[in-house]
């Protein structure tokens, strides 16, 4: 870190800008397994918040591993990576007031850890997309549980490589046992008291 003159004192603070936007910024981070209804939900969720006037940012694990990411697999040391970078990216997006909602497999507590540290943990809100693996594998809305049983993709989550329950989430979403349209307003009051201003 030498030779490296941070000018965090100088900038205008996140405070000045929630006043701005008239909203507080929060990170919530979905993590569950692939087909178990993150995305949906979180664009359902950023959907309705931005309808009722808030400022959102979404970040995906399809996107992002599309751009920044892309030069990122799935062994355990990339996927860390991949979680590393997008908390450092959701701090920026949290900093500017930014409802930050990250949809990430995001399969080990500590890949979790290490985000809710970066993003601080009063900061974070962690949301469990809760389903079995059989219904995700029913659903396979990408088709990509049928290329595992065929041997074409390694290293898939819940098959060759674990998924870890959140041990202690702020919130469990099961979306096995409801639509969709009530997950996602099961969400919306969730989060709602956490970020009026
Ligand atoms: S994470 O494990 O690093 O958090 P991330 O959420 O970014 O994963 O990306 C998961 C998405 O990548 C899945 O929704 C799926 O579309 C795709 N994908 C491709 N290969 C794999 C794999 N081996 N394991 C899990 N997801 C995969």
């Amino acid at each position: 870190m030498e030779n490296i003159f941070p000018i965090f004192n100088q900038i205008v603070t996140r405070d000045e800008k929630e006043k701005l936007i008239q909203q507080r910024g929060m990170v919530f981070w979905f993590t569950g397994l692939s087909g178990s209804g993150k995305s949906t939900l979180a664009k359902g969720l950023e959907r309705k918040l931005h309808h009722r006037g808030f400022m959102t940012k979404l970040l995906d694990g399809d996107n992002i591993r599309h751009g920044l990411n892309n030069n990122l697999g799935f062994s355990e040391e990339d996927r860390a990576e991949n979680i590393r970078r997008v908390a450092e990216v959701a701090k920026l997006f949290l900093n500017t007031g930014c409802i930050t909602i990250c949809s990430f497999i995001s399969p080990t507590e500590k890949m979790r850890q290490i985000a809710k540290e970066i993003i601080g943990a009063e900061n974070f809100y962690e949301v469990y997309v809760k389903c079995s693996l059989e219904v995700c594998e029913k659903r396979d809305p990408k088709g990509l549980y049928r290329k595992v049983r065929k041997g074409e993709i390694k290293n898939f989550t819940g098959i060759h490589s674990d998924y870890e329950e959140p041990k202690a989430p702020n919130f469990i979403l099961r979306t096995d046992n409801k639509t969709i349209r009530r997950s996602i307003r099961q969400c919306y009051r969730e989060v709602i008291s956490l970020i009026r201003y």
